[in-house]
Parts: C-alpha cells; sequence; structure tokens
C-alpha cells in the first residue's frame, strides 16, 4: 500500500473503514488501562475517526498521526471545530491542532521523537490503533511494529509504561484482498512480544454485523482487541 493508495481513497471518498459512531471495543476496553485523565495518546494512522473525540472527551491529550490532508480537513470540518494549521518544525509534518487535540499530517514512518516533542512536548502514555496496523500489507507490518516501539522508547518518560489497546481482525485471508488485511494471533506475537507484554482482552465474532464481508467471501471474520504493555526494561532501554 503505497501512499498514493491512500491519498486516492481519501480522493475518491472510498473510506468504508469510516465509522460514525465510537469504537464499541473502545468505549467498553480502554478503562482497563488503567490511565488518568491528562493522559497523551497516540493515534497512529488515524483517517478522521470519531474515536479521537472520544478520547479527548475522557480529558485526554491526543495525537493522531495521518497521511490525507482530506481526512484532517474533513475531522475537523465535519465536527465543527476550528483548528490552527501550522508546519511543524522539524519537517515533513503539518500541525491541525485545536486544544487537546493535535492531527500531524504526514506519513507515520517518518515520525521520530522530536516529531513527537515539537507536537505537543510530551511523552506518549498510550496509543490506541484501530484500523491501522491492519490497514498494512504483511511486509510493511514488521516496520510498522518497530517503529511504534522505537518511538515509544524514544518519546520521553511518562509516569507509567506505555499502555496500547490494538484491535485486529482475522479471517482466511485467500477469501478476501486487503485491506483490511487478517493479522492472526500468532502475528501479534510475533511482532510485538519482544518489548510488550500483551494480553488479548476480546474476541468478537464481527461477521453478522459487518454484512459488506460476507458480501466479499467472508465465512468467519473475528475482531480481537489486545492490550500491549510496553516493557519498562524496554520503555527504559534508550533514555
Ligand atoms: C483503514 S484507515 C483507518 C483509519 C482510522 N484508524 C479509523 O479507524 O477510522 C487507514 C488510514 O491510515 C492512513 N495511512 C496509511 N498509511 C499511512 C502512513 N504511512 N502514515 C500515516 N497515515 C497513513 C490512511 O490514509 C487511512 O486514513
Amino acid at each position: 500500500m503505497t501512499p498514493e493508495f491512500w491519498h486516492q481513497r481519501w480522493q475518491r471518498g472510498e473510506i468504508g473503514w469510516h465509522s460514525e459512531t465510537f469504537n464499541r471495543h473502545l468505549t467498553e476496553h480502554w478503562p482497563i488501562l488503567g490511565l488518568s485523565a491528562a493522559s497523551r495518546v497516540l493515534v497512529p494512522l488515524c483517517g478522521k475517526s470519531q474515536d479521537l473525540l472520544w478520547l479527548a472527551g475522557r480529558g485526554h491529550r491526543v495525537l493522531g498521526v495521518e497521511l490525507s490532508p482530506i481526512a484532517a480537513r474533513d475531522f475537523f470540518r465535519e465536527n465543527g471545530l476550528k483548528p490552527q494549521v501550522t508546519d511543524l518544525s522539524p519537517a515533513p509534518f503539518e500541525r491541525w491542532a485545536l486544544d487537546e487535540l493535535v492531527l500531524l499530517v504526514g506519513d507515520f514512518f517518518a515520525l521520530t521523537p522530536e516529531h513527537l516533542k515539537a507536537a505537543d512536548g510530551a511523552g506518549i502514555d498510550a496509543v490506541y490503533d484501530r484500523a491501522a496496523l491492519i490497514a498494512l500489507p504483511p511486509e510493511l507490518r514488521p516496520a510498522y511494529a518497530a517503529h511504534l516501539t522505537a518511538l515509544l522508547r524514544g518519546a520521553g518518560a511518562t509516569a507509567q509504561s506505555p499502555e496500547s489497546l490494538l484491535i485486529t481482525l482475522d479471517y482466511a485471508q485467500a477469501q478476501m484482498q486487503g485491506p483490511p488485511f487478517a493479522v492472526t494471533q500468532a502475528e501479534v506475537q510475533a511482532l510485538f512480544a519482544d518489548a510488550f507484554d500483551i494480553r488479548t482482552v476480546a474476541a468478537f465474532d464481527a461477521l453478522a454485523e459487518n454484512p459488506r464481508f460476507a458480501e466479499r467471501g467472508l465465512d468467519r471474520l473475528v475482531e480481537h482487541v489486545y492490550r500491549l504493555s510496553l516493557r519498562r526494561d524496554a520503555a527504559t532501554a534508550t533514555r
């Protein structure tokens, strides 16, 4: 999936992943992370998700990262919000910000701890990944996991070691082309077990609620919700 693929999806309005409601797994399971209200939450590949608003509504400082300026524009416009748009230094991100909500427009893979610092000056307490890991083809997923881990390690000290809620989809990959891609529990282990303690929080049969996937040929669709806790040894390794 090249950046061009995603830019075209946004230009054509082909954004079938977008939901006008808050994600049920987020609202149900986020509290288990035990975060304080002022926590800063990183949302990679955030699109124009309503979940950004849910997180901000809990008092969190929310930092979304998204390739498409159309997504950022629509997020603020459709929610009646007027952000300040500036170039982030160091380049190449644009910063769209309103109070505790900041979207960085640019390539997640180009994001560095310096950008995080420049964006609003604090460490990362938590990560919310819905439809980010599973948006990426198999060959990019190890790079995504490694990049996320490096960002959390390099982002600076937080009161507690960063926690993440990760939501994946699993289905028979041969039955449908991604995105969204199937990511098995074994792959989550392979990608994250070196640096994170991984707990499966929920497994949810999602086929009945998603007829468009049944129409595309799937006979099984399971959503998994994971809690990933960056191990303190890993969190402090490069500090
Ligand atoms: C499947 S959508 C999910 C969006 C959002 N997480 C949600 O739940 O609605 C994936 C998003 O990632 C964005 N994206 C893809 N590659 C990216 C990258 N390298 N850096 C930042 N955003 C990226 C796409 O533009 C798209 O909006």
